[in-house]
């Protein structure tokens, strides 16, 4: 950037200033956000926030919320607690980085209630998918290497982990947490608050009870119409 600004026009001090100010007026630009939680699957989010702004320079992290204010997660720190966030009146725009569906709900639900707070899609540049046809609501996560494809309908707060597959007219409902590598067929059909396990298939046409768990690494080859925890090839309760 410095060497953007000719050497003739500006002395090094001047240039360095400018450069300030440019770094500075981005940083106003750019939206701020926070990730709630700060345990391993908060890290990742705010890795994937990192992976956005190389590509796009969208975001502004400011922290990670949670209880213990001022520790530091990796190079970040923890900001500040649910009451800060939950207090404020001015737009900031949050993502829930926590893997349990139940309680990534209860997250969800807590701060909905401000409306100051916005939960954006963030969806890593790698990502690929039909995304003209692919309906989605709001606070869902989509990491590295995740492959859609089209026609698909994705509602709120879902975490579609590293390298995850969702085919052709699969309908997804809100607060699931689908784990790395996991291969969901066309036309699945994913209820609420669903835990699918890492390095899982789910075969075309499924449908998935609400509240369900799936075990890592298990096919699930019919579908499944009571909550429950699934595991294995075939997938049993
Ligand atoms: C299915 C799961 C939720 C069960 O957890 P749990 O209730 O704590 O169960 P336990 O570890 O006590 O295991 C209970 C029994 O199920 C078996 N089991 C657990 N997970 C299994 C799996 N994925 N496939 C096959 N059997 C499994 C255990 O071997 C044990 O069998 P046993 O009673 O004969 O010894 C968990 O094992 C799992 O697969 N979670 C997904 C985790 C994941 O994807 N992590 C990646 C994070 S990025």
């Amino acid at each position: 950037m410095i060497a953007f600004f000719p050497q003739d026009l500006f002395s090094g001090a001047q240039r360095t200033l400018i450069y300030i100010i440019f770094v500075l007026i981005y940083k106003y630009m750019a939206k701020r956000i926070v990730v709630i939680g700060s345990g391993g699957f908060a890290k990742e989010v705010a890795f994937l926030i990192q992976e956005i702004n190389t590509v796009s320079n969208e975001w502004n992290f400011l922290g990670f919320i949670d209880d213990q204010v001022g520790n530091s997660v990796g190079n970040n720190a923890i900001l500040n607690n649910d009451n800060w966030l939950l207090n404020s009146n001015e737009t900031i725009y949050a993502a829930i980085g926590i893997g349990s569906p139940k309680i990534k709900k209860s997250i969800a639900d807590k701060f909905s209630v401000n409306k100051n707070i916005i939960f954006p899609n963030l969806r890593h540049p790698n990502a690929t998918g039909d995304w003209s046809n692919i309906k989605m609501g709001k606070g869902n996560v989509i990491c590295s290497s995740c492959c859609f494809t089209t026609d698909i309908d994705i509602g709120n707060f879902n975490a579609f982990n590293l390298c995850t597959t969702l085919g052709h007219d699969a309908i997804v409902g809100d607060y699931n947490v689908i784990n790395p590598s996991t291969n969901l067929s066309g036309k699945v059909v994913i209820g609420d608050s669903v835990l699918i396990g890492t390095n899982s298939a789910l075969l075309e046409d499924i449908k998935i009870h609400s509240n369900t768990i799936i075990g890592a690494g298990s096919t699930v080859v019919k579908s499944i119409t009571e909550a429950g925890t699934y595991v294995g090839t075939p997938a049993k309760k």
